[in-house]
């Protein structure tokens, strides 16, 4: 039974450490659990999949999602229109459909996402997954870019391994760059300081991976500054060349990614003559430690 459902669910790798194109089938009607099956599997595989020819609306997009497990809520902010709720818009045009002036807020809110990150590391139960989905996508610019933290640590020599397992890192909503956190509220930025472990191994494959990002800024039990210095050095080598993918987007694609394992980030277009909107679910995890050793809703 499995060979036939593999037969018409195509995965090819894009990337020699990780990424997969997944075609042969239609995530906008209520995909069989056997093909879910095949799915997650691919996921802890290849830590980010890219699913060709979908065309989502929201609802459709947030039935597939519910499939990895619970979505957040996003609190109110420029990147979801102010309105909390399960899709984030990324977009540089306003509701009339039209280009956004540079010095709009939901403007200075992208340059969030050009930093390096995990999604939602900030939060006690960081997120497991994004998906991210195109809806308007412009003709050149605007890649979103992946590493893979897991292929980065593989590599690493055991003794530096050793080093770095057992430590914890505090991770903070606010970035560094105060400048960039502009539109959120200091209730919001207080509440959302937590510590997770610095190294992180998938339940189902054991695999490891270090858990960096621009939300990762202190060691615990270390000086402040030697803490950032470790956590800049350890982003700097996940993000070298040889484990980084960059996704052009096409009309139709749908992006999922695993945010134990990844870093991402928003690279920059011609936001004032292009038009661009892509719509992102995410996937809240459990503990970091313990996220879904089996199939989510097994
Ligand atoms: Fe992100």
């Amino acid at each position: 039974m499995d060979s036939i459902i593999e037969s018409r669910i195509t995965i090819k790798p894009l990337h020699p450490r990780f990424v997969a194109e997944v075609t042969g089938i239609d995530l906008t009607v209520p995909v069989p659990r056997e093909d879910f099956r095949v799915i997650w599997a691919a996921f802890n595989e290849h830590q980010v999949l890219v699913f060709r020819d979908q065309h989502f609306d929201d609802a459709s997009q947030i039935a597939f999602s519910r499939h990895f497990g619970e979505l957040e809520t996003m609190i109110a902010h420029p990147g979801n229109d102010w309105n909390p709720g399960h899709i984030s818009v990324m977009t540089n045009l306003g509701k009339d459909g039209n280009v956004l002036p540079p010095d709009h807020p939901s403007m200075l809110h992208r340059a969030r996402n050009e930093d390096w990150h995990s999604d939602s590391s900030f939060k006690p139960v960081a997120a497991l997954a994004s998906l991210l989905a195109a809806r308007i996508v412009p003709p050149a610019g605007g890649n979103t870019e992946f590493a893979s933290a897991r292929a980065a640590w593989a590599d690493l020599p055991a003794e530096r391994k050793a080093a770095l397992e057992g430590l914890t890192a505090l991770h903070r909503m606010t970035l560094r760059d105060a400048d960039k956190d502009k539109g959120y509220k200091d209730e919001d930025k207080k509440r959302h300081v937590v510590t997770h472990p610095l190294v992180r191994a998938n339940p189902v494959n054991g695999r490891k991976a270090l858990y960096v990002g621009a939300h990762a800024q202190e060691i615990v039990g270390m000086p402040q500054e030697a803490g950032a210095r470790l956590i800049d050095e350890l982003t700097a080598y996940c993000t070298q060349a040889q484990y980084v993918y960059s996704h052009p987007w096409r009309d139709g694609d749908a992006v999922l990614w695993d945010n134990r394992c990844t870093l991402h980030r928003a690279t920059p277009f011609d936001a004032t003559t292009y038009k661009r909107r892509l719509h992102r679910t995410t996937i809240a995890g459990k503990s970091p430690d313990s996220a879904f050793a089996t199939l989510p809703g097994a």
